[in-house]
């Protein structure tokens, strides 16, 4: 396994290259989520290249950039277990240099959900992965459905820029609880983890009124928001019932759709979502 830091020795490393080219984006300290995505990777391309950047431009001054965890060595034990091909690591000044000042700005699909209460959040991450993209030139990039609208985005940015590359979505890993396993959930305390499993049980309970034929949204979305408020530890940011293909809000479900919600426990801000058809 190769591990390296800089743009030169990563691009000639790709230049040796002429199989297929499987990339995953990562923030690092990885856990199983992460590692479904290098595992599929590991399936379909004959080259995995996992990058591990903590991109600082997709946190506002106000979140958790500085005390994002990290832990290097085991996340490259654990590629190393993967069979991983390449790591990438850049420093900032590798991929912000002096200078720096462009930027993918994806709008529309950015303005509601993750991208109205993270402003910002989404150009970091077009910006960070449209330069990964061009860095690596994968022929498949893996994005894990955890994250519905940041795989939205990316779709979008890959069509509407022309990149010549595929999006491949990855099922959601959760624990035996249902939570949704994620790098955030070690800020939450015993008492926290225990409430947290209110993101998972609205969101069954979303699909279970969905599959019992309610195709309201709004009543979907209230039973959700009751269901929640009877967690004293959680505070809902928002909880949508939306287009699958475009996140919009609906009124009326008659087309796939996904319920999605963002809640906060003590200090953590947990985000999870569940198709409805
Ligand atoms: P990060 O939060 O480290 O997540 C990296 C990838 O792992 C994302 O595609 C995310 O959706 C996926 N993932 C996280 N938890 C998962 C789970 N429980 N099941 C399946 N997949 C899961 O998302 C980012 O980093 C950044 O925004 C990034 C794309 C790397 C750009 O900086």
């Amino acid at each position: 396994m190769h591990v390296v830091k800089t743009l030169s020795e990563i691009r000639e490393l790709r230049r040796q290259l002429n199989s297929s080219v499987g990339l995953v984006p990562t923030m690092g300290y990885l856990h199983e989520g992460h590692l479904a995505l290098v595992r599929q990777a590991r399936a379909e391309t004959s080259t995995v290249i996992v990058s591990i950047y903590v991109n600082p431009t997709q946190f506002s001054p106000s979140e958790d950039f500085k005390v994002y965890p990290r832990d290097l060595s085991r996340d490259l034990e654990l590629l190393e277990g993967e069979k991983t091909d390449i790591v990438f690591v850049p420093p900032d000044e590798e991929m912000y240099p002096t200078g720096f000042s462009s930027w993918v700005d994806v709008e529309k699909v950015t303005e509601w959900l993750e991208g109205a209460s993270r402003p910002g959040h989404f150009r970091g991450v077009a910006t960070v992965c449209a330069k990964l993209f061009n860095i690596v030139q994968p022929a498949r990039a893996y994005f894990g459905q955890k994250d519905a609208q940041q795989v939205i985005v990316m779709k979008r940015m890959v069509a509407d820029l022309n990149m010549n590359l595929e999006i491949v979505v990855v099922p959601t890993v959760r624990e035996s609880d249902g939570l949704a396993v994620s790098s955030r959930n070690i800020y939450l305390e015993a008492e926290g983890r225990q409430a947290a499993t209110v993101l998972f049980t609205a969101l069954s309970l979303a699909k279970q009124l969905w599959q019992d034929g309610e195709k309201d949204a709004d009543k979907i979305r209230q039973q959700m928001i009751w269901h929640i408020q009877k967690e004293a530890l959680a505070q809902i940011d928002y909880v949508s019932i939306a287009d699958s293909s475009t996140l919009e809000e609906l009124k009326h479900i008659d087309s796939p759709a996904v319920a999605s919600l963002a809640v906060r426990i003590g200090k953590a801000r947990l985000i999870d979502n569940i198709a409805l058809g």
